[in-house]
């Protein structure tokens, strides 16, 4: 039984009260979530160590957005691998579309800090996904398929147990579109035949949707057979909402 996984990308937002907030409505919420399903909380930097304290007596896990791709040294203003996992994080998002395309993220550095999470007891969140263009092109797949070997290429063939593949397509984060449940399938299903090709457990790796994933179109997601949870931006926001797609799980 593959893992299944719903994980909130706060993004830029969140202060400590509203992470207070939000934690003591999800923590009752979820109180009765079957144990199966892994809900990771991933804030702003600043706030993982609260959210890691507020988590405490649950059994929601926390996570960072982004790290270094470096181990230490004179890198003015950023935080390694091993320094998030020593405030609590447990998970870190690697190659998140705003990164690549705001922050210019090619793949050496994606590849880099991949293996800078595998280092540490972090379980690594790998983010792939196509531009419009490209889906109208027909190189959805081609285009997935070349981030996942370029970005996964340091995986070793022990630490694929610490590895969850999130499928985003960038024309559907943040703007309302999601991928049919169809759609997502097809290109999950890919995913499992390029881990394959990587030497990857295929059938182990959870592969989780993002891009616009909602109360109303989670469900239907989320019963895809190569679905196995989601990566939830905008609504991770509000408790009642990002509760109700765990449970959608
Ligand atoms: P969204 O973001 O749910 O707001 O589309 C998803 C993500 O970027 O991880």
């Amino acid at each position: 039984m593959r893992q299944r996984l719903v994980a909130a990308n706060w993004k830029m937002h969140g202060d400590r009260a509203f992470a207070r907030q939000l934690m003591g409505q999800l923590k009752t919420s979820l109180s009765a979530l079957d144990k199966e399903a892994q809900v990771v909380i991933i804030p702003p930097a600043q706030l993982l160590a609260d959210v890691s304290d507020l988590a405490k007596g649950s059994s929601i896990e926390v996570g960072a957005q982004n790290l270094a791709q470096w181990e230490s040294g004179a890198f003015t203003g950023e935080i390694s691998a091993e320094m998030l996992a020593d405030v609590g994080a447990r998970y870190a998002l690697v190659g998140h579309s705003e990164r690549r395309s705001l922050f210019a993220e090619n793949d050496d550095v994606v590849a880099a800090k991949v293996a800078r999470v595998l280092a540490t007891e972090m379980k690594v969140i790998f983010c792939c996904g196509e531009s419009l263009a490209q889906r109208e092109s027909g190189s959805a797949q081609a285009v997935v398929d070349a981030q996942l070997a370029a970005g996964l290429r340091e995986v070793s063939s022990g630490q694929w147990g610490k590895v969850i593949v999130a499928y985003e397509p960038v024309w559907a984060i943040g703007t309302g579109k999601t991928a049919s449940p169809e759609d997502a399938q097809e290109i999950h299903a890919g995913i499992r035949v390029a881990l394959k090709r990587l030497g990857a457990p295929e059938d182990d790796v959870p592969v989780i949707y993002g891009g616009s994933v909602k109360e109303s179109n989670a469900r239907e997601l989320f019963a895809q057979p190569d679905v196995d949870g989601g990566l939830v931006g905008g609504a991770s926001l509000d408790a009642q909402a990002f509760a109700a797609i765990c449970r959608a799980v």
